[in-house]
């Protein structure tokens, strides 16, 4: 078998390479090694960037995410006892969208069922070859053989734990890696959102935050212990917790209610370079992991498609690898941005084990700073809603 383009995974970043190829005109077949209804059902992030829900729209995904999203225009930051709202559309003019990658993800499921797309769920990748030469090549296990297609480019959309990462040479790879000493565990509540905006509680026990998944559901986040497990938190533990880290006096409290999901994750910063080896490229969570603090994760992946669907689009219709050429530096130059986002914010509103009182301090400045000034509210509005993208 061959194609044009071999993607390896079906999250958002291989599904959305894959429909802006098909809208070139360009053949794609998306490998997955899971099922449909698990990749589909994963909950995970939950919040769009304006260039992320623009470039959506433009290629036709825009008309759920019009119904169900929720647009956004502040962060409400809590520490101190009381509010501090950050009204970043105000400041940037742009605006960001609570719409769950779940449904991102389901979008785009349709979209290329629908254009005939060919997707294999549960066909796992063994090996890329050829990646050097002129005849790159797939190998995936289906049917209990293991089978091959050659392609013109393999796109490694495989996630942090996935095979195509580690098809670039340890001699040209330098991996950047930061683990905290700390973790999420995320809820999934069976009640209205309590304040109209994502609510971050910067507590001296912790941070916790608010956010929404639908007019009826909540999304709540709890700092725990990195290895922590859902069954250490009872419901009461929870709600205890959240309020104590969320509840300020001039606010309304949270609202209480039935709890349909736990799940612990682990925190860390991590980037590749370079993000392409010969015929190989890596986009989304296989090339860099954020902490979820600034919200970037689906965003990057996005980021990094538009770029790379455009330097393919360069390459079959115009014969220039111009843009393919450039793929891993443009990428790269404003991930390093949003690393340095993601990571600072990570800092700033987390309580680590055994820091010192001046620290403390300095996190509450860093906090002062950014709600309380001008330039700090722009630089948070600027990144949060999301840098330009170079495509
Ligand atoms: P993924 O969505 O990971 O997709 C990779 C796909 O490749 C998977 O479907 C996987 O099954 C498949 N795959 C792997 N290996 C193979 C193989 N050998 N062969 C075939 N297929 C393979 N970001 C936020 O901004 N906010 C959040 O709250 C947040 N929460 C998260 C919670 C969890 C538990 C995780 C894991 C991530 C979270 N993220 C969050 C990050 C965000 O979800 C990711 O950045 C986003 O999913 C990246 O998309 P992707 O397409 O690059 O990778
Ligand atoms: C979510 C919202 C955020 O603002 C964030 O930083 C991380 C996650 C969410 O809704 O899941």
């Amino acid at each position: 078998e061959r194609t044009q383009v071999g993607i390896v995974g079906a999250g958002p970043a291989g599904l959305l390479l894959s429909h802006l190829l098909h809208r070139e005109g360009i053949a794609s077949v998306v490998f997955e090694s899971r099922g449909r209804d698990h990749v589909q059902q994963r909950l995970r992030a939950g919040v769009l960037e304006q260039g992320t829900v623009d470039l959506l729209s433009q290629v036709g995904l825009g008309e759920r995410m019009k119904r169900l999203g929720m647009p956004q225009t502040g962060i409400d930051f809590r520490f101190g006892g009381a509010s501090h709202r950050i009204d970043f559309t105000a400041e940037t003019g742009r605006t960001v969208m609570v719409y769950p990658q779940h449904e991102v993800v389901h979008d785009l499921i349709e979209a290329r069922i629908a254009a005939g797309a060919d997707l294999r769920f549960d066909t796992p990748v063994t090996r890329l070859a050829g990646l050097d030469g002129p005849a790159p090549s797939i190998e995936f296990d289906a049917d209990g053989a293991t089978r091959s297609m050659r392609c013109d480019f393999v796109i490694g959309c495989d996630g942090f734990h996935g095979i195509c990462r580690s098809a670039i040479p340890p001699t040209v790879r330098k991996e950047y890696d930061r683990i905290y000493p700390f973790g999420w565990l995320g809820i999934l509540a069976e009640v209205p959102p309590a304040a109209p905006d994502v609510t971050w509680g910067c507590h001296e026990s912790g941070f916790a935050m608010l956010s929404f998944r639908s007019p009826t559901r909540s999304r709540l986040y709890l700092q725990c212990e990195p290895d922590d497990r859902p069954e250490n938190w009872s419901d009461d533990r929870i709600w205890s917790a959240l309020h104590e880290r969320l509840d300020v006096a001039d606010m309304p409290p949270l609202i209480e209610g039935r709890i349909l999901q736990k799940s612990v994750t682990g925190m860390r910063s991590f980037l590749v370079e370079p993000m392409r080896h010969g015929s190989l490229f890596l986009a989304g969570d296989a090339a860099h992991i954020v902490p979820p603090t600034g919200a970037k994760g689906l965003n990057s992946a996005v980021a990094d498609i538009q770029v790379l669907g455009r330097a393919l689009a360069d390459h079959y219709r115009k014969g220039s690898d111009r843009m393919l050429d450039s793929y891993s530096e443009t990428c790269l130059r404003r991930m390093w941005l949003v690393q340095r986002f993601s990571a600072g914010l990570c800092t700033m509103v987390h309580s680590f084990p055994g820091q010192s009182d001046f620290i403390k301090r300095l996190q509450r400045a860093d906090l002062e700073y950014m709600t309380g000034t001008a330039p700090g509210r722009l630089a948070f509005s600027d990144n949060f809603t999301g840098l330009p993208v170079e495509a």
